[in-house]
């Protein structure tokens, strides 16, 4: 809501799953505003963020990727252009590693 559909009135999200035996793959498009190349080579980047001053810490995608290869052992990946909206993939393993390495 807050990067996707800023400045639209209305936008989908999809958010599909596929079992792929031992892997789950989870993806969440928009079809909002997207990102150019230097937005989304930095999106991973802690405290980056395009919405400096106006509620954005730069730490929700940082997060997420420590969480989704550190703690479920899996990958996160992201597709997008200006005005094609954004597709975040995850593939996790179905059994999350016994410990972390942090
Ligand atoms: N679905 C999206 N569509 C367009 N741009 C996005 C999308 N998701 C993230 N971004 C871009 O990636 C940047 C980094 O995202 P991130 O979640 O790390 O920080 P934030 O959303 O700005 O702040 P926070 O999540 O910490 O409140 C955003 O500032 C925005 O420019
Ligand atoms: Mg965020």
């Amino acid at each position: 809501m807050t990067h996707a559909f800023r400045g639209r009135s209305a936008g989908t999200l999809t958010v599909a799953a596929t079992l792929q035996s031992d892997w789950v793959e989870i993806t969440f498009a928009d079809d909002g505003n997207g990102m150019d190349s230097t937005v989304l080579g930095r999106i991973f980047e802690p405290f980056y963020t395009t919405r400096f001053g106006q509620g954005g810490s730069g730490l929700g995608l940082s997060i997420s990727l420590n969480l989704v290869t550190g703690v479920l052992g899996g990958s996160l990946q992201v597709a997008s252009e200006p005005g094609r909206g954004s597709r975040f993939t995850l593939r996790l393993p179905l059994q999350a590693p016994s410990s972390v390495t942090v």
